[in-house]
């Protein structure tokens, strides 16, 4: 218990300590680590110089910013240093290597980080110091590019880099070398780049063959579509048009542009370039603004002054904020509330950022502003169909400082993370359910539903698009339903035609698409594409429902014919054979049972019914023959009456057509036949299998006038109906609804795929992009689920027909008629036979007094 409280009680005075561990600003001057690193110079008399000159100078900086306080200075010679615990701040001149080891020990103890450092060196984060590469001018490409690489501005897993051969070797290497080396706290994530370089020539002409004949023979499949062109704005353009003419300006290729020489004056002019922009392309550029009439000093000196000035007054100004504080507050409170280390180092980096920011904008020019890029992008995607013409335009999204690094402002390919950015879009439609639903709303809005709409609606969140929807006013009368339930059925399969103003649409590129079933067809393949089918509708055919078979023998159903004729020959060669053991036998007797072979055979009979004769032979061997025919009859009647009940129980149906091989075996029993128009036609034609020639030989094509007929003839049993699956649960599921039961079979056999797809302009570039939606929609079941939503999947007739089974258990009179008509066919028989024993008695006697009369007389 003690032991425990002792520790807690460590723990928290530890804690405080932590905490407190290091001086408010108040109570302590500042302190500044200032490591100067030997290799950073080329020569040793300007190492020595800085050295011996840094005190003073920072000293003479901070007593200008900072009035009331001042800045304790250590100046290390040596880099291995292990520990910054006791310092504010530190300020590093070193190479790049060094200045990110450095790095490590001041994130450690949390200090401020200034840092100034080689060209080609990845910056430091935000969060913990502010690092300034000495960048000469001409050379700041690959600064650039580990700007945009620290910043994760760029998701490229692949480049290509095209320039032109007057940009140095070396220039071009370090481009690479930026692109490709790993840096710190970085996922590398570049898997392959390829170079590539033109001739450049004076001469327009050949430049653009040259830039036409590199682009011609490009492997986009093997190399990726990220293209990063270094060039002059002349060059720029003509790559730009190559680009557009040879199609490779697409939604889902990046074309990022480096033009290098300086736009001031009127020598070159961005703009100028939008008119080359296509529609749907990916376009940014990174172009270099560099005044070059203005002031500019690059010395390590300035830089070191304005870090160092940026550093004082952010001390300045977050001294001046604790001694508010203190003033507000007593000791304890303040020793509690006052800013922990971490948190003093967020504040000062964001006061420093803030100066930085002011001093470069500032008129009059600091080290900062020797160079300046721009960054801009083209927002190009959906122009089309919201100014009806071509009206791509530049933003821009952000700029570059040596000091400040980049500045974005917005995403460099604005398309390729937002895609169409929020835009609305016109897309048509017409009322075709279930494919297109057009309902009206209690308030008389439009809504539109739907499998299609289900994917445009997927498409719209996942393209970042709204969607306004136009549909003809057709001439056909579109019956607006309001519920589930009144959905009237639409016995043929609807997607083989559209209305023509909805090709008219696409065609005319007034709509991204056309949000319609249609079935993939060549029929206007020269003015629109198919996108990726979105369904493949499968064929069947529909019968009648099987009958149960009569029930009127149901009494001799539990045997086969050959059964039945075997039991009856046994008792008839039964009866004689007892019949002549019986008399041959010794020990025989005289019995008046069985002295005669028809007898013999009764008695047989009698003992099969179980009834048993009076008589029991006397001799053994007579004996043995009956108790084995007794042990026959048990076995028979026990296998004959257990059938029996299974027979009753289970109504006995007969065999369905479920497949194409069993319709045509039935061809001569029932015809069978599809809607007019439908691509079966086509699709049976081109067939391999011989069964479908068949099929499409001896089909009756019907119109739609002739439905309602068609499906009378099928619920006759008298005809098979082709058509869609979807379709025939559609009709099956509408006629479970009205007559409460099953009056169709579905085929197992599904033949001939339709794939039904949506319609888009010929040329659009948005298909390929859309396609790549439609695929992972597919891929991840989004698409089977609409389809279960939409489509009935299930046909529920084989289980209602289960259930009717059930009920059905009860045994009732037409079960039962077969064995009443066999008593009745007795009782005549027998009467019948009475008559014939009658008149053969008269004739008996009538003989015997023909006989006697001579006698007498
Ligand atoms: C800060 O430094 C100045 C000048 O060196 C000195 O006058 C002042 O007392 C110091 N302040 C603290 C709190 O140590
Ligand atoms: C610092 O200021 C003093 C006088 O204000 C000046 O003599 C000295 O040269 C300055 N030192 C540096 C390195 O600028
Ligand atoms: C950018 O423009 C400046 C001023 O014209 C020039 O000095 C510098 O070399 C240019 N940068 C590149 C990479 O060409
Ligand atoms: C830029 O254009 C303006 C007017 O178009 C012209 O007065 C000026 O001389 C041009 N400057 C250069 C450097 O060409
Ligand atoms: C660039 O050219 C366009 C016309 O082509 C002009 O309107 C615009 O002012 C120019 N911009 C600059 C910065 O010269
Ligand atoms: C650049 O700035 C530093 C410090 O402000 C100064 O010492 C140096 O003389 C300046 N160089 C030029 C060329 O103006
Ligand atoms: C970035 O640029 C915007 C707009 O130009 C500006 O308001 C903002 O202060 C800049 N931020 C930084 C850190 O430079
Ligand atoms: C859609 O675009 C807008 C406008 O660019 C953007 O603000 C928004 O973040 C984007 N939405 C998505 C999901 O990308
Ligand atoms: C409707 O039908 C009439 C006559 O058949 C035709 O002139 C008209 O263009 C049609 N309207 C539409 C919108 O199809
Ligand atoms: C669009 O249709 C044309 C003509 O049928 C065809 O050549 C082209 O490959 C199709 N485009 C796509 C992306 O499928
Ligand atoms: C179907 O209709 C077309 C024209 O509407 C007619 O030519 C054809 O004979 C009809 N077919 C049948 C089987 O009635």
């Amino acid at each position: 218990m003690d032991m425990i409280s002792v520790l807690f009680l460590a723990w928290i005075v530890n804690s405080i300590d932590a905490f407190n561990d290091f001086p408010s600003l108040i109570s302590a001057n500042a302190s500044m680590a200032v490591v100067i690193e030997k290799n950073l110079f080329d020569n040793k008399a300007e190492y020595r110089d800085v050295v011996r000159n840094i005190y003073n100078f920072i000293a003479n900086i901070t007593r200008e910013e900072m009035h009331m306080s001042d800045i304790d200075v250590h100046v290390f010679r040596d880099t291995d240093i292990d520990s910054f615990r006791d310092y504010t701040a530190l300020l590093s001149v070193a190479t790049c290597h060094q200045m990110w080891s450095l790095h490590n020990a001041a994130r450690k103890d949390e200090i401020v980080h200034l840092a100034i450092t080689e060209q080609d060196c990845p910056r430091l984060p935000d969060s913990e110091g502010v690092s300034v590469p000495l960048v000469s001018s001409g050379k700041e490409l690959s600064q650039i590019f580990f700007d945009i690489r620290t910043a994760d501005a760029l998701f490229w897993n692949n480049v290509n880099i095209l320039h032109d051969d007057t940009f140095d070797r070396d220039t071009i290497n370090r481009v690479t070398k930026a692109i490709s080396v790993s840096l710190p706290n970085k996922r590398f994530n570049l898997v392959s780049r390829a170079l590539f370089a033109y001739k450049h020539t004076d001469s327009e002409r050949n430049r653009r063959y040259y830039i036409k004949e590199m682009l011609e023979n490009f492997h986009v499949d093997q190399l990726g579509k990220c293209f990063l062109v270094i060039v002059t704005i002349d060059a720029a353009a003509d790559v730009m048009e190559a680009a557009k003419i040879l199609n490779m300006a697409q939604p889902d290729s990046q074309w990022l542009y480096i033009i290098t020489d300086t736009v001031t004056g009127n020598s070159t002019n961005i703009t100028s370039l939008v008119d080359l922009l296509s529609e749907g392309s990916n376009v940014a550029f990174i172009y270099n603004a560099t005044n070059s009439d203005a002031y500019c000093n690059n010395s390590l000196m300035c830089h070191i002054k304005e870090l160092v000035a940026a550093l004082a007054n952010a001390l300045k100004l977050s001294l001046m904020t604790e001694i508010e504080l203190y003033s507000h507050v007593s000791d304890e409170e303040f020793e509690i509330i006052r800013l922990s280390k971490r948190e003093r180092r967020r504040e000062i980096l964001k006061l420093i950022k803030t100066k930085l920011v002011e001093d470069t904008f500032a008129t009059g020019g600091v080290c900062g502003k020797c160079l300046f890029w721009r960054f801009a992008s083209a927002i190009t995607w959906g122009n089309f169909f919201i100014h009806g013409k071509n009206t791509a335009h530049l933003i821009d999204s952000g700029s570059w400082f040596p000091t400040l690094g980049m500045n974005l402002t917005d995403v460099i390919f604005p398309h390729i993370v937002h895609g169409f950015r929020g835009i609305d879009l016109p897309v048509a439609t017409y009322h075709n359910p279930p494919w297109q639903i057009i309902s009206l709303t209690d308030s008389g809005k439009k809504e539109y539903g739907g499998l299609v709409f289900d994917v445009v609606k997927y498409l719209a969140k996942k393209m970042n698009f709204t969607y306004s929807v136009l549909s003809p006013a057709s001439n056909r009368t579109i019956k607006f339903t309001r519920n589930e339930s009144e959905t009237e059925v639409v016995l043929t399969s609807t997607t083989r035609e559209i209305p023509p103003e909805i090709l008219d649409m696409v065609v005319g590129k007034r709509v991204l698409l056309a949000a319609c079933a249609y079935t993939v067809n060549n029929r206007g393949r020269k003015e629109i594409n198919f996108t990726l089918p979105i369904f493949i509708q499968t064929y069947s055919f529909l019968t009648a429902k099987p009958g149960q078979l009569t029930r009127a023998l149901l009494f001799a159903a539990p045997f086969a014919k050959e059964t039945w004729a075997c039991l009856a020959a046994s008792i008839i060669i039964m009866g004689p054979s007892l019949y002549l053991i019986h008399k041959y036998s010794p020990s025989n007797a005289k019995m008046s049972g069985l002295n005669s072979s028809w007898r013999c055979v009764w008695y047989i009979y009698g003992a099969l019914l179980q009834q048993g004769g009076v008589y029991l032979p006397h001799s053994d061997s007579a004996r043995l023959l009956v108790g084995i025919w007794w042990l026959v009859v048990m076995v028979v009647v026990a296998t004959y009456s257990g059938s029996l009940v299974a027979f009753l129980t289970f109504p006995n149906m007969d065999s369905a057509i479920l497949t194409v091989n069993a319709l045509l075996a039935n061809k001569n029993r029932l015809t069978w036949g599809f809607p007019n128009g439908s691509y079966l036609e086509e699709y049976l034609k081109n067939a391999e299998e011989e069964k479908y020639h068949i099929l499409l030989k001896r089909a009756i094509i019907h119109n739609a006038t002739q439905e309602p007929e068609i499906i009378k003839k099928v619920k006759a049993g008298k005809h098979a109906l082709i058509d869609w699956r979807s379709t025939l649960r559609f009709l099956m599921r509408s006629d479970l609804l009205t007559t409460k039961g099953c009056s169709f079979s579905l085929s197992t056999d599904k033949f001939m795929d339709e794939p039904i797809a949506m319609i888009i302009a010929q040329d659009s570039p948005y298909l390929k992009i859309i396609n790549a939606e439609l695929h992972r929609m597919h891929e991840s079941g989004l698409m089977n689920k609409w389809i279960t939503e939409q489509i009935p999947t299930k046909d529920k007739c084989s289980d209602i027909s289960a259930t009717q089974s059930v009920n059905e258990r009860k045994v009732n009179v037409t079960d039962m008629q077969g064995i009443f008509f066999v008593l009745f066919m007795g009782v005549t028989g027998s009467i019948f036979l009475l008559c014939c024993e009658f008149y053969w008695h008269r004739r008996q006697v009538a003989k015997r007094r023909k006989l006697i009369q001579p006698f007498l007389s």
